[in-house]
């Protein structure tokens, strides 16, 4: 399975999300292909935030190799899922989505956290370190239950 994971820059919570996600492919040696992308262009080229790579290597995962890219139509036939960080990256994603069936593919990340009471990643740009820890523990949460649902 190939998956895409999506916020506004693809600085802060897509890295974030990419490299739990791609740690713990590579620890259950599963097949699964991950990327992610911003649905703004702001910050294209650029590395993760410094607080994102800061809060990432606390938890013994670098993601100083990631660049930020915009999405793009392709990417809905080029991803078997598309996971939004938040309702407004969503609502971004599903205006370029070439047709109604590629729709089906994308869908919020914490909708495999159900037991969170948040239903979106939290924007941590414009806070603190501890908003950074918060996106890193919604984020595992959510990781962990889609590898298990897709591995079951
Ligand atoms: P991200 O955070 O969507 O989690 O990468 C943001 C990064 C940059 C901006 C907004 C959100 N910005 O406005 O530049």
């Amino acid at each position: 399975m190939k998956i895409l994971l999506v916020c506004l820059g693809n600085i802060c919570r897509s890295p974030m999300a990419e490299g739990i996600l791609r740690d713990m492919i590579q620890k259950q040696g599963l097949a699964h292909t991950t990327d992610s992308a911003g649905t703004g262009d702001y910050h294209v080229g650029e590395a993760p935030d410094e607080r994102a790579v800061r809060s990432m290597r606390s938890h013994d995962i670098d993601i100083s190799d990631l660049r930020a890219r915009q999405i793009r139509p392709s990417d809905f036939h080029d991803f078997d899922l598309l996971l939004a960080m938040d309702a407004s990256n969503l609502k971004n994603m599903l205006a370029i989505a070439p047709n109604e069936g590629s729709k089906k593919k994308a869908r919020l990340m914490m909708d495999h956290a159900p037991a969170r009471a948040l239903r979106e990643v939290p924007d941590p740009y414009f806070g603190g370190d501890e908003g950074f820890e918060q996106v890193y523990r919604m984020l595992t949460e959510a990781c962990n239950n889609l590898l298990n649902d897709e591995t079951r």
